[in-house]
């Protein structure tokens, strides 16, 4: 079995496809077959990874042209075509690089993200979505007499977005990510619908208003990419349909949840939430890709300002990189923000 692998050098900013034959083992993943590589063929390869069981997120690459947990992907099904996933093109990626389906798997990074080494991109700019969206329950105003207690249908309900593992995925999936580098993406959107319907917050409006900018809910057209890509089957398009009727916009999406139960379409008035503070820049990012200490499998020596933009600079789509930053999205852009826009060279 061969893996074709994108290779990056940020040292040079060369790209290039190393083909490595790797002795198939029955139950071998991804994952299995990169540590291979990097224990006995080549040292130099760089990826992420960390829990192999699907519960960090780390390790999200693209196989075969879709993004997917490294560990969780076994071999087999992917070169007997037993697993496969017929995601809506995405027309921001370029060049598609050639494989041969019957004797090669391809991998590459996630599009939409920068590259700083091989397969390790550059998580910044979505956490900084993931974080414009206060991810933190919030308390009922005055201590309550007892605890808040959950009944098991709100569990359900909440449970399917809070499996959310964050690998970035849906991110690498959705086309609007590609073109609009302001969009805060399928994650953070499920991730707000997630405490926007969690019954013991204060049931004001203050959630559905943070995503109703345009950069939020309204940027969704409803590709979808996001709920078949995901591998925890959280479906950011159900929560971002419900969103949108609440504000009485278009929706193409079912009204109801991936449990089955109708989703919380009541109509409300959309009052103003209270303002939200800008979130703020944050210090410059460490030159080090890594998200956590032995993170990535091999450390990029240095990765160069940005990192490589994912791209083939010639089929990027005009202005994609440089989008102005949106007065109403909460989000407060920062230098090199804009590479996550970039389509995928592959
Ligand atoms: S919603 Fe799914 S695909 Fe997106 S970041 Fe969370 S676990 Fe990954
Ligand atoms: S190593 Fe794949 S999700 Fe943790």
């Amino acid at each position: 079995m061969v893996l074709k692998v994108r290779r990056f050098d940020p040292s040079t900013g060369s790209v290039r496809y190393d083909h490595y034959d790797v002795k198939h083992r029955p139950g071998m993943t991804v994952l299995d077959a990169l540590l291979h590589i990097q224990e006995r063929i080549d040292d130099s390869l760089s990826f992420r990874y960390s829990c192999r069981g699907a519960v960090c997120g780390s390790c999200a690459v693209l196989v075969n042209r879709v993004p997917r947990l490294a560990c969780r992907t076994q071999l087999d099904a992917v070169m007997q075509g037993t697993d496969t996933l017929e995601l809506k093109p995405d027309p921001t990626i370029g060049e598609l690089e050639p494989f041969n389906q019957r004797f090669e798997i391809l991998v590459e990074p996630l599009p939409h993200f920068h590259v700083l080494k091989d397969l390790v991109v550059d998580f910044h700019k979505f956490f900084r979505f993931h974080e414009a969206t206060e991810p933190v329950f919030r308390a009922p105003v005055g201590l309550p007499d007892r605890e808040l207690r959950l009944e098991p249908a709100a569990v359900k309900e909440l449970e399917v977005y809070t499996n959310c593992v964050l690998c970035g995925a849906c991110f690498a999936a959705c086309p609007v990510c590609g073109k609009n580098p302001n969009y805060w993406g399928p994650a953070a959107l499920a991730q707000l619908y997630r405490f926007a319907i969690d019954p013991r917050e204060p049931q004001d409006d203050r959630r559905w208003a943070q995503g109703n900018h345009p950069d939020g809910w309204p940027a969704c057209e409803f590709f979808a990419n996001c709920k078949l890509v995901c591998p925890k089957g959280v479906p950011p398009n159900l929560a971002i349909g419900a969103a949108r009727r609440r504000f009485g916009g278009p929706s193409s999406e079912p009204l109801t949840t991936e449990t089955g139960e109708a989703a919380k379409t009541e109509p409300v008035a959309p009052v103003p939430a209270e303002p939200m503070a800008p979130v703020p820049a944050e210090e410059p990012m460490p030159e080090s890709p890594q998200r956590d200490a032995g993170d990535a499998a091999t450390a990029p020596d240095e990765p160069p300002e940005g990192g490589e933009q994912n791209s083939v600079e010639q089929s990027r789509p005009a202005g994609d990189s440089k989008a102005e930053p949106n007065p109403d999205c909460p989000v407060v852009p920062e230098p090199g923000d804009g590479g996550t826009g970039e389509p995928n060279p592959a």
